[in-house]
């Protein structure tokens, strides 16, 4: 029996992988103006933004995300753990009012129960485990156990000795606690919620962890962390995190919990104390952040299972308390405009789906009039450019320049010959930009036809910039012996 129990254990031991892993944004609404739950969907569907993470399960909101097709996370706020894990009739009309009336057409596939109850709300903790199984036996009595799932978020910070990975272990404290949850996870087919912050790793690491090593840049070689229990290659602190708490898993003998990563990002703007918070690194890594997940890259310890992420977060949210960074993690500010522009090239076709690897062919600036003229003569004529919406009257005429108009006639014979390499150059006043030159109602070939309040920049869209430098140029002016130690150092749990 023994035996054959573990051999069941080694085939589960493989965290199934039948899932692609999706990028998700979390939702916080601590804005002096909060944009109304219809121009928040308005913005997510702009953004083809399809999992979103609530922290409450906000009624108004979950009208507005009715048949729309993203799937939602909804929250039990911690200031209702107690009441409801003190009470199954409680659970159950929280589950009646908050799921049953909205189901299936806000289609609710996650519910995240207390947020890092054991590491801020200690004392909740109890309540916790029972909280989450009357709500669970809520969801069996509407047959919805097995769309909804249900999983509390956890502080990486429970998890001790987390570098290297493989050592790494729970919190014993709470290993009464972990032990049963993570055996009501197991039994419900659910996942381990983590909330993972490589920003506050860096931070207080007091310049052990390089800022590339926590913003997925690539790092030579010989500088790459490597795990000396496994020997698995470590070439950024997401990984390492999420492999940490596999590991502390492990170690309490589960090894088939996948694991959802429930917060993750960067902030855009600090104060003085925090001068890595900026809108560079944020893009960095946020844009790495989500090339990696829908790669469905996985970790070193489980290649290729799904670690799907939501990032924190959609909004800047200007009243959260707090150091500055604190109200700068979002990807935009209340009206609905990017606090920066992603660079998502090649992160595939789920997230601004309609603009993947968008480019544009434009009148290269300063060329000269008279050949941007003949060009744009040659692209509505033996070019066979459909150029009827430059006459006059129609979208496309105003401004009524050669500059303008060429534009537009060069970005159409661009597009109609499959971007193909030496189709924008036109004698060389022709040249390739990531910026959509619509405006007004004229809509250039190739654009997602988005205009008014998201034009200018959308900030899930991709652009052609490459974020992953060459292995960093800062690395290489830092002294050697820095980097021996390295390794050594950040293995050592000096700074956790
Ligand atoms: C809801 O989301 C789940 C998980 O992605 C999906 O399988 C299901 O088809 C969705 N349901 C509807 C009604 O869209
Ligand atoms: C809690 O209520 C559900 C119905 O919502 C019921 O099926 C379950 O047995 C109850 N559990 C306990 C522990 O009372
Ligand atoms: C483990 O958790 C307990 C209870 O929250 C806490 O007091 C203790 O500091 C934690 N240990 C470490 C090493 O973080
Ligand atoms: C894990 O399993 C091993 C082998 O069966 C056992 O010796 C050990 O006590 C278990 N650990 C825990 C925390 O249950
Ligand atoms: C994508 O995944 C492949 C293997 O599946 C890997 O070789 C490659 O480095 C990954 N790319 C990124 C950007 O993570
Ligand atoms: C986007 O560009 C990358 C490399 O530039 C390419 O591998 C990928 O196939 C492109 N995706 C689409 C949808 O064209
Ligand atoms: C991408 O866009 C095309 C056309 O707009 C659509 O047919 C396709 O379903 C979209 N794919 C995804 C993954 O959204
Ligand atoms: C552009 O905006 C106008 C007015 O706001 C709207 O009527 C039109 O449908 C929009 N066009 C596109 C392609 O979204
Ligand atoms: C985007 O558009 C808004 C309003 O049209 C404008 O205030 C803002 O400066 C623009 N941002 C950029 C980066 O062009
Ligand atoms: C792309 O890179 C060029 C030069 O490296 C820079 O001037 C430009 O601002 C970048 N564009 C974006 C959208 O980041």
């Amino acid at each position: 029996m023994k035996i054959i129990g573990l051999l069941l254990l080694a085939i589960l031991a493989a965290v199934s992988a039948d899932e692609a892993a999706f990028i998700g944004v979390n939702i916080g609404t601590s804005l002096s103006d909060m944009p109304s739950p219809t121009q928040v969907v308005s913005l997510l569907k702009s953004q083809q933004i399809r999992h979103v993470r609530l922290y409450d399960s906000d009624r108004a909101m979950l009208l507005a995300l009715a048949n729309t097709g993203i799937r939602v996370t909804v929250s039990v706020p911690n200031d209702q753990l107690l009441a409801i894990g003190q009470s199954n009739l409680t659970a159950a009309n929280w589950v009646s009012r908050n799921i049953l009336s909205h189901y299936p057409a806000t289609n609710i596939t996650s519910i995240s129960v207390g947020t890092e109850v054991l590491s801020t709300l200690p004392n909740a903790a109890p309540v916790l485990l029972p909280a989450m199984k009357f709500l669970h036996s809520a969801l069996v009595a509407a047959n919805l156990q097995s769309q909804i799932k249900l999983s509390t978020p956890h502080s990486s910070s429970i998890i001790l000795d987390s570098f290297p990975p493989s050592q790494a272990f729970f919190n014993r404290t709470w290993d009464p606690l972990m032990v049963p949850l993570l055996q009501f996870l197991q039994s419900t087919n659910s996942f381990l919620m983590l909330n993972v912050y490589p920003y506050y790793d860096y931070m207080q690491s007091n310049g052990v962890i390089p800022l590339d090593y926590a913003l997925f840049r690539p790092l030579p070689p010989n500088k790459e962390a490597v795990d000396p229990n496994t020997l698995l290659h470590y070439t950024n602190v997401f990984d390492a995190i999420v492999d940490a708490a596999y590991f502390a898993m492990s170690y309490l003998n589960f090894t088939n919990i996948p694991i959802q990563v429930t917060e993750s990002g960067w902030p855009s703007k600090g104060d003085s104390s925090e001068p890595d918070a900026t809108s560079d690194n944020a893009n960095t890594y946020n844009s790495n952040l989500i090339r990696h997940v829908l790669n469905n890259t996985g970790t070193p310890k489980h290649p290729g299972i799904a670690v799907s992420t939501y990032i924190y977060e959609l909004y800047n949210e200007d009243l959260r308390p707090g150091p500055v960074s604190e109200k700068n993690w979002g990807l935009f500010d209340s009206n609905g405009v990017p606090v920066y522009t992603l660079h998502l090239t090649g992160s595939g076709t789920v997230l601004a789906n309609d603009t993947t690897n968008q480019t544009y062919c434009v009148a290269r600036e300063g060329a000269d009039r008279k050949m941007l003229q003949a060009a744009l003569d040659w692209a509505c004529g033996p070019g066979k450019v459909d150029c009827s919406s430059l006459l006059q009257g129609q979208a496309c005429y105003e401004p009524d320049t050669v500059v303008s108009h060429a534009s537009y006639a060069f970005d159409a014979y661009y597009r109609r010959m499959g971007m193909a390499d030496g189709t924008c150059d036109f004698n060389g006043v022709a040249t390739i930009t990531t910026t959509d030159q619509s405006h007004g109602s004229c809509i250039f070939p190739g654009s997602g036809g988005r205009n008014g309040t998201f034009t200018n920049s959308t900030s899930l869209a991709p652009s052609t910039n490459s974020t992953v430098s060459g292995c960093g140029s800062e690395f290489s002016r830092l002294e050697d012996l820095r980097y021996v130690l390295f390794g050594l150092l950040l293995w050592s749990g000096v700074f956790l």
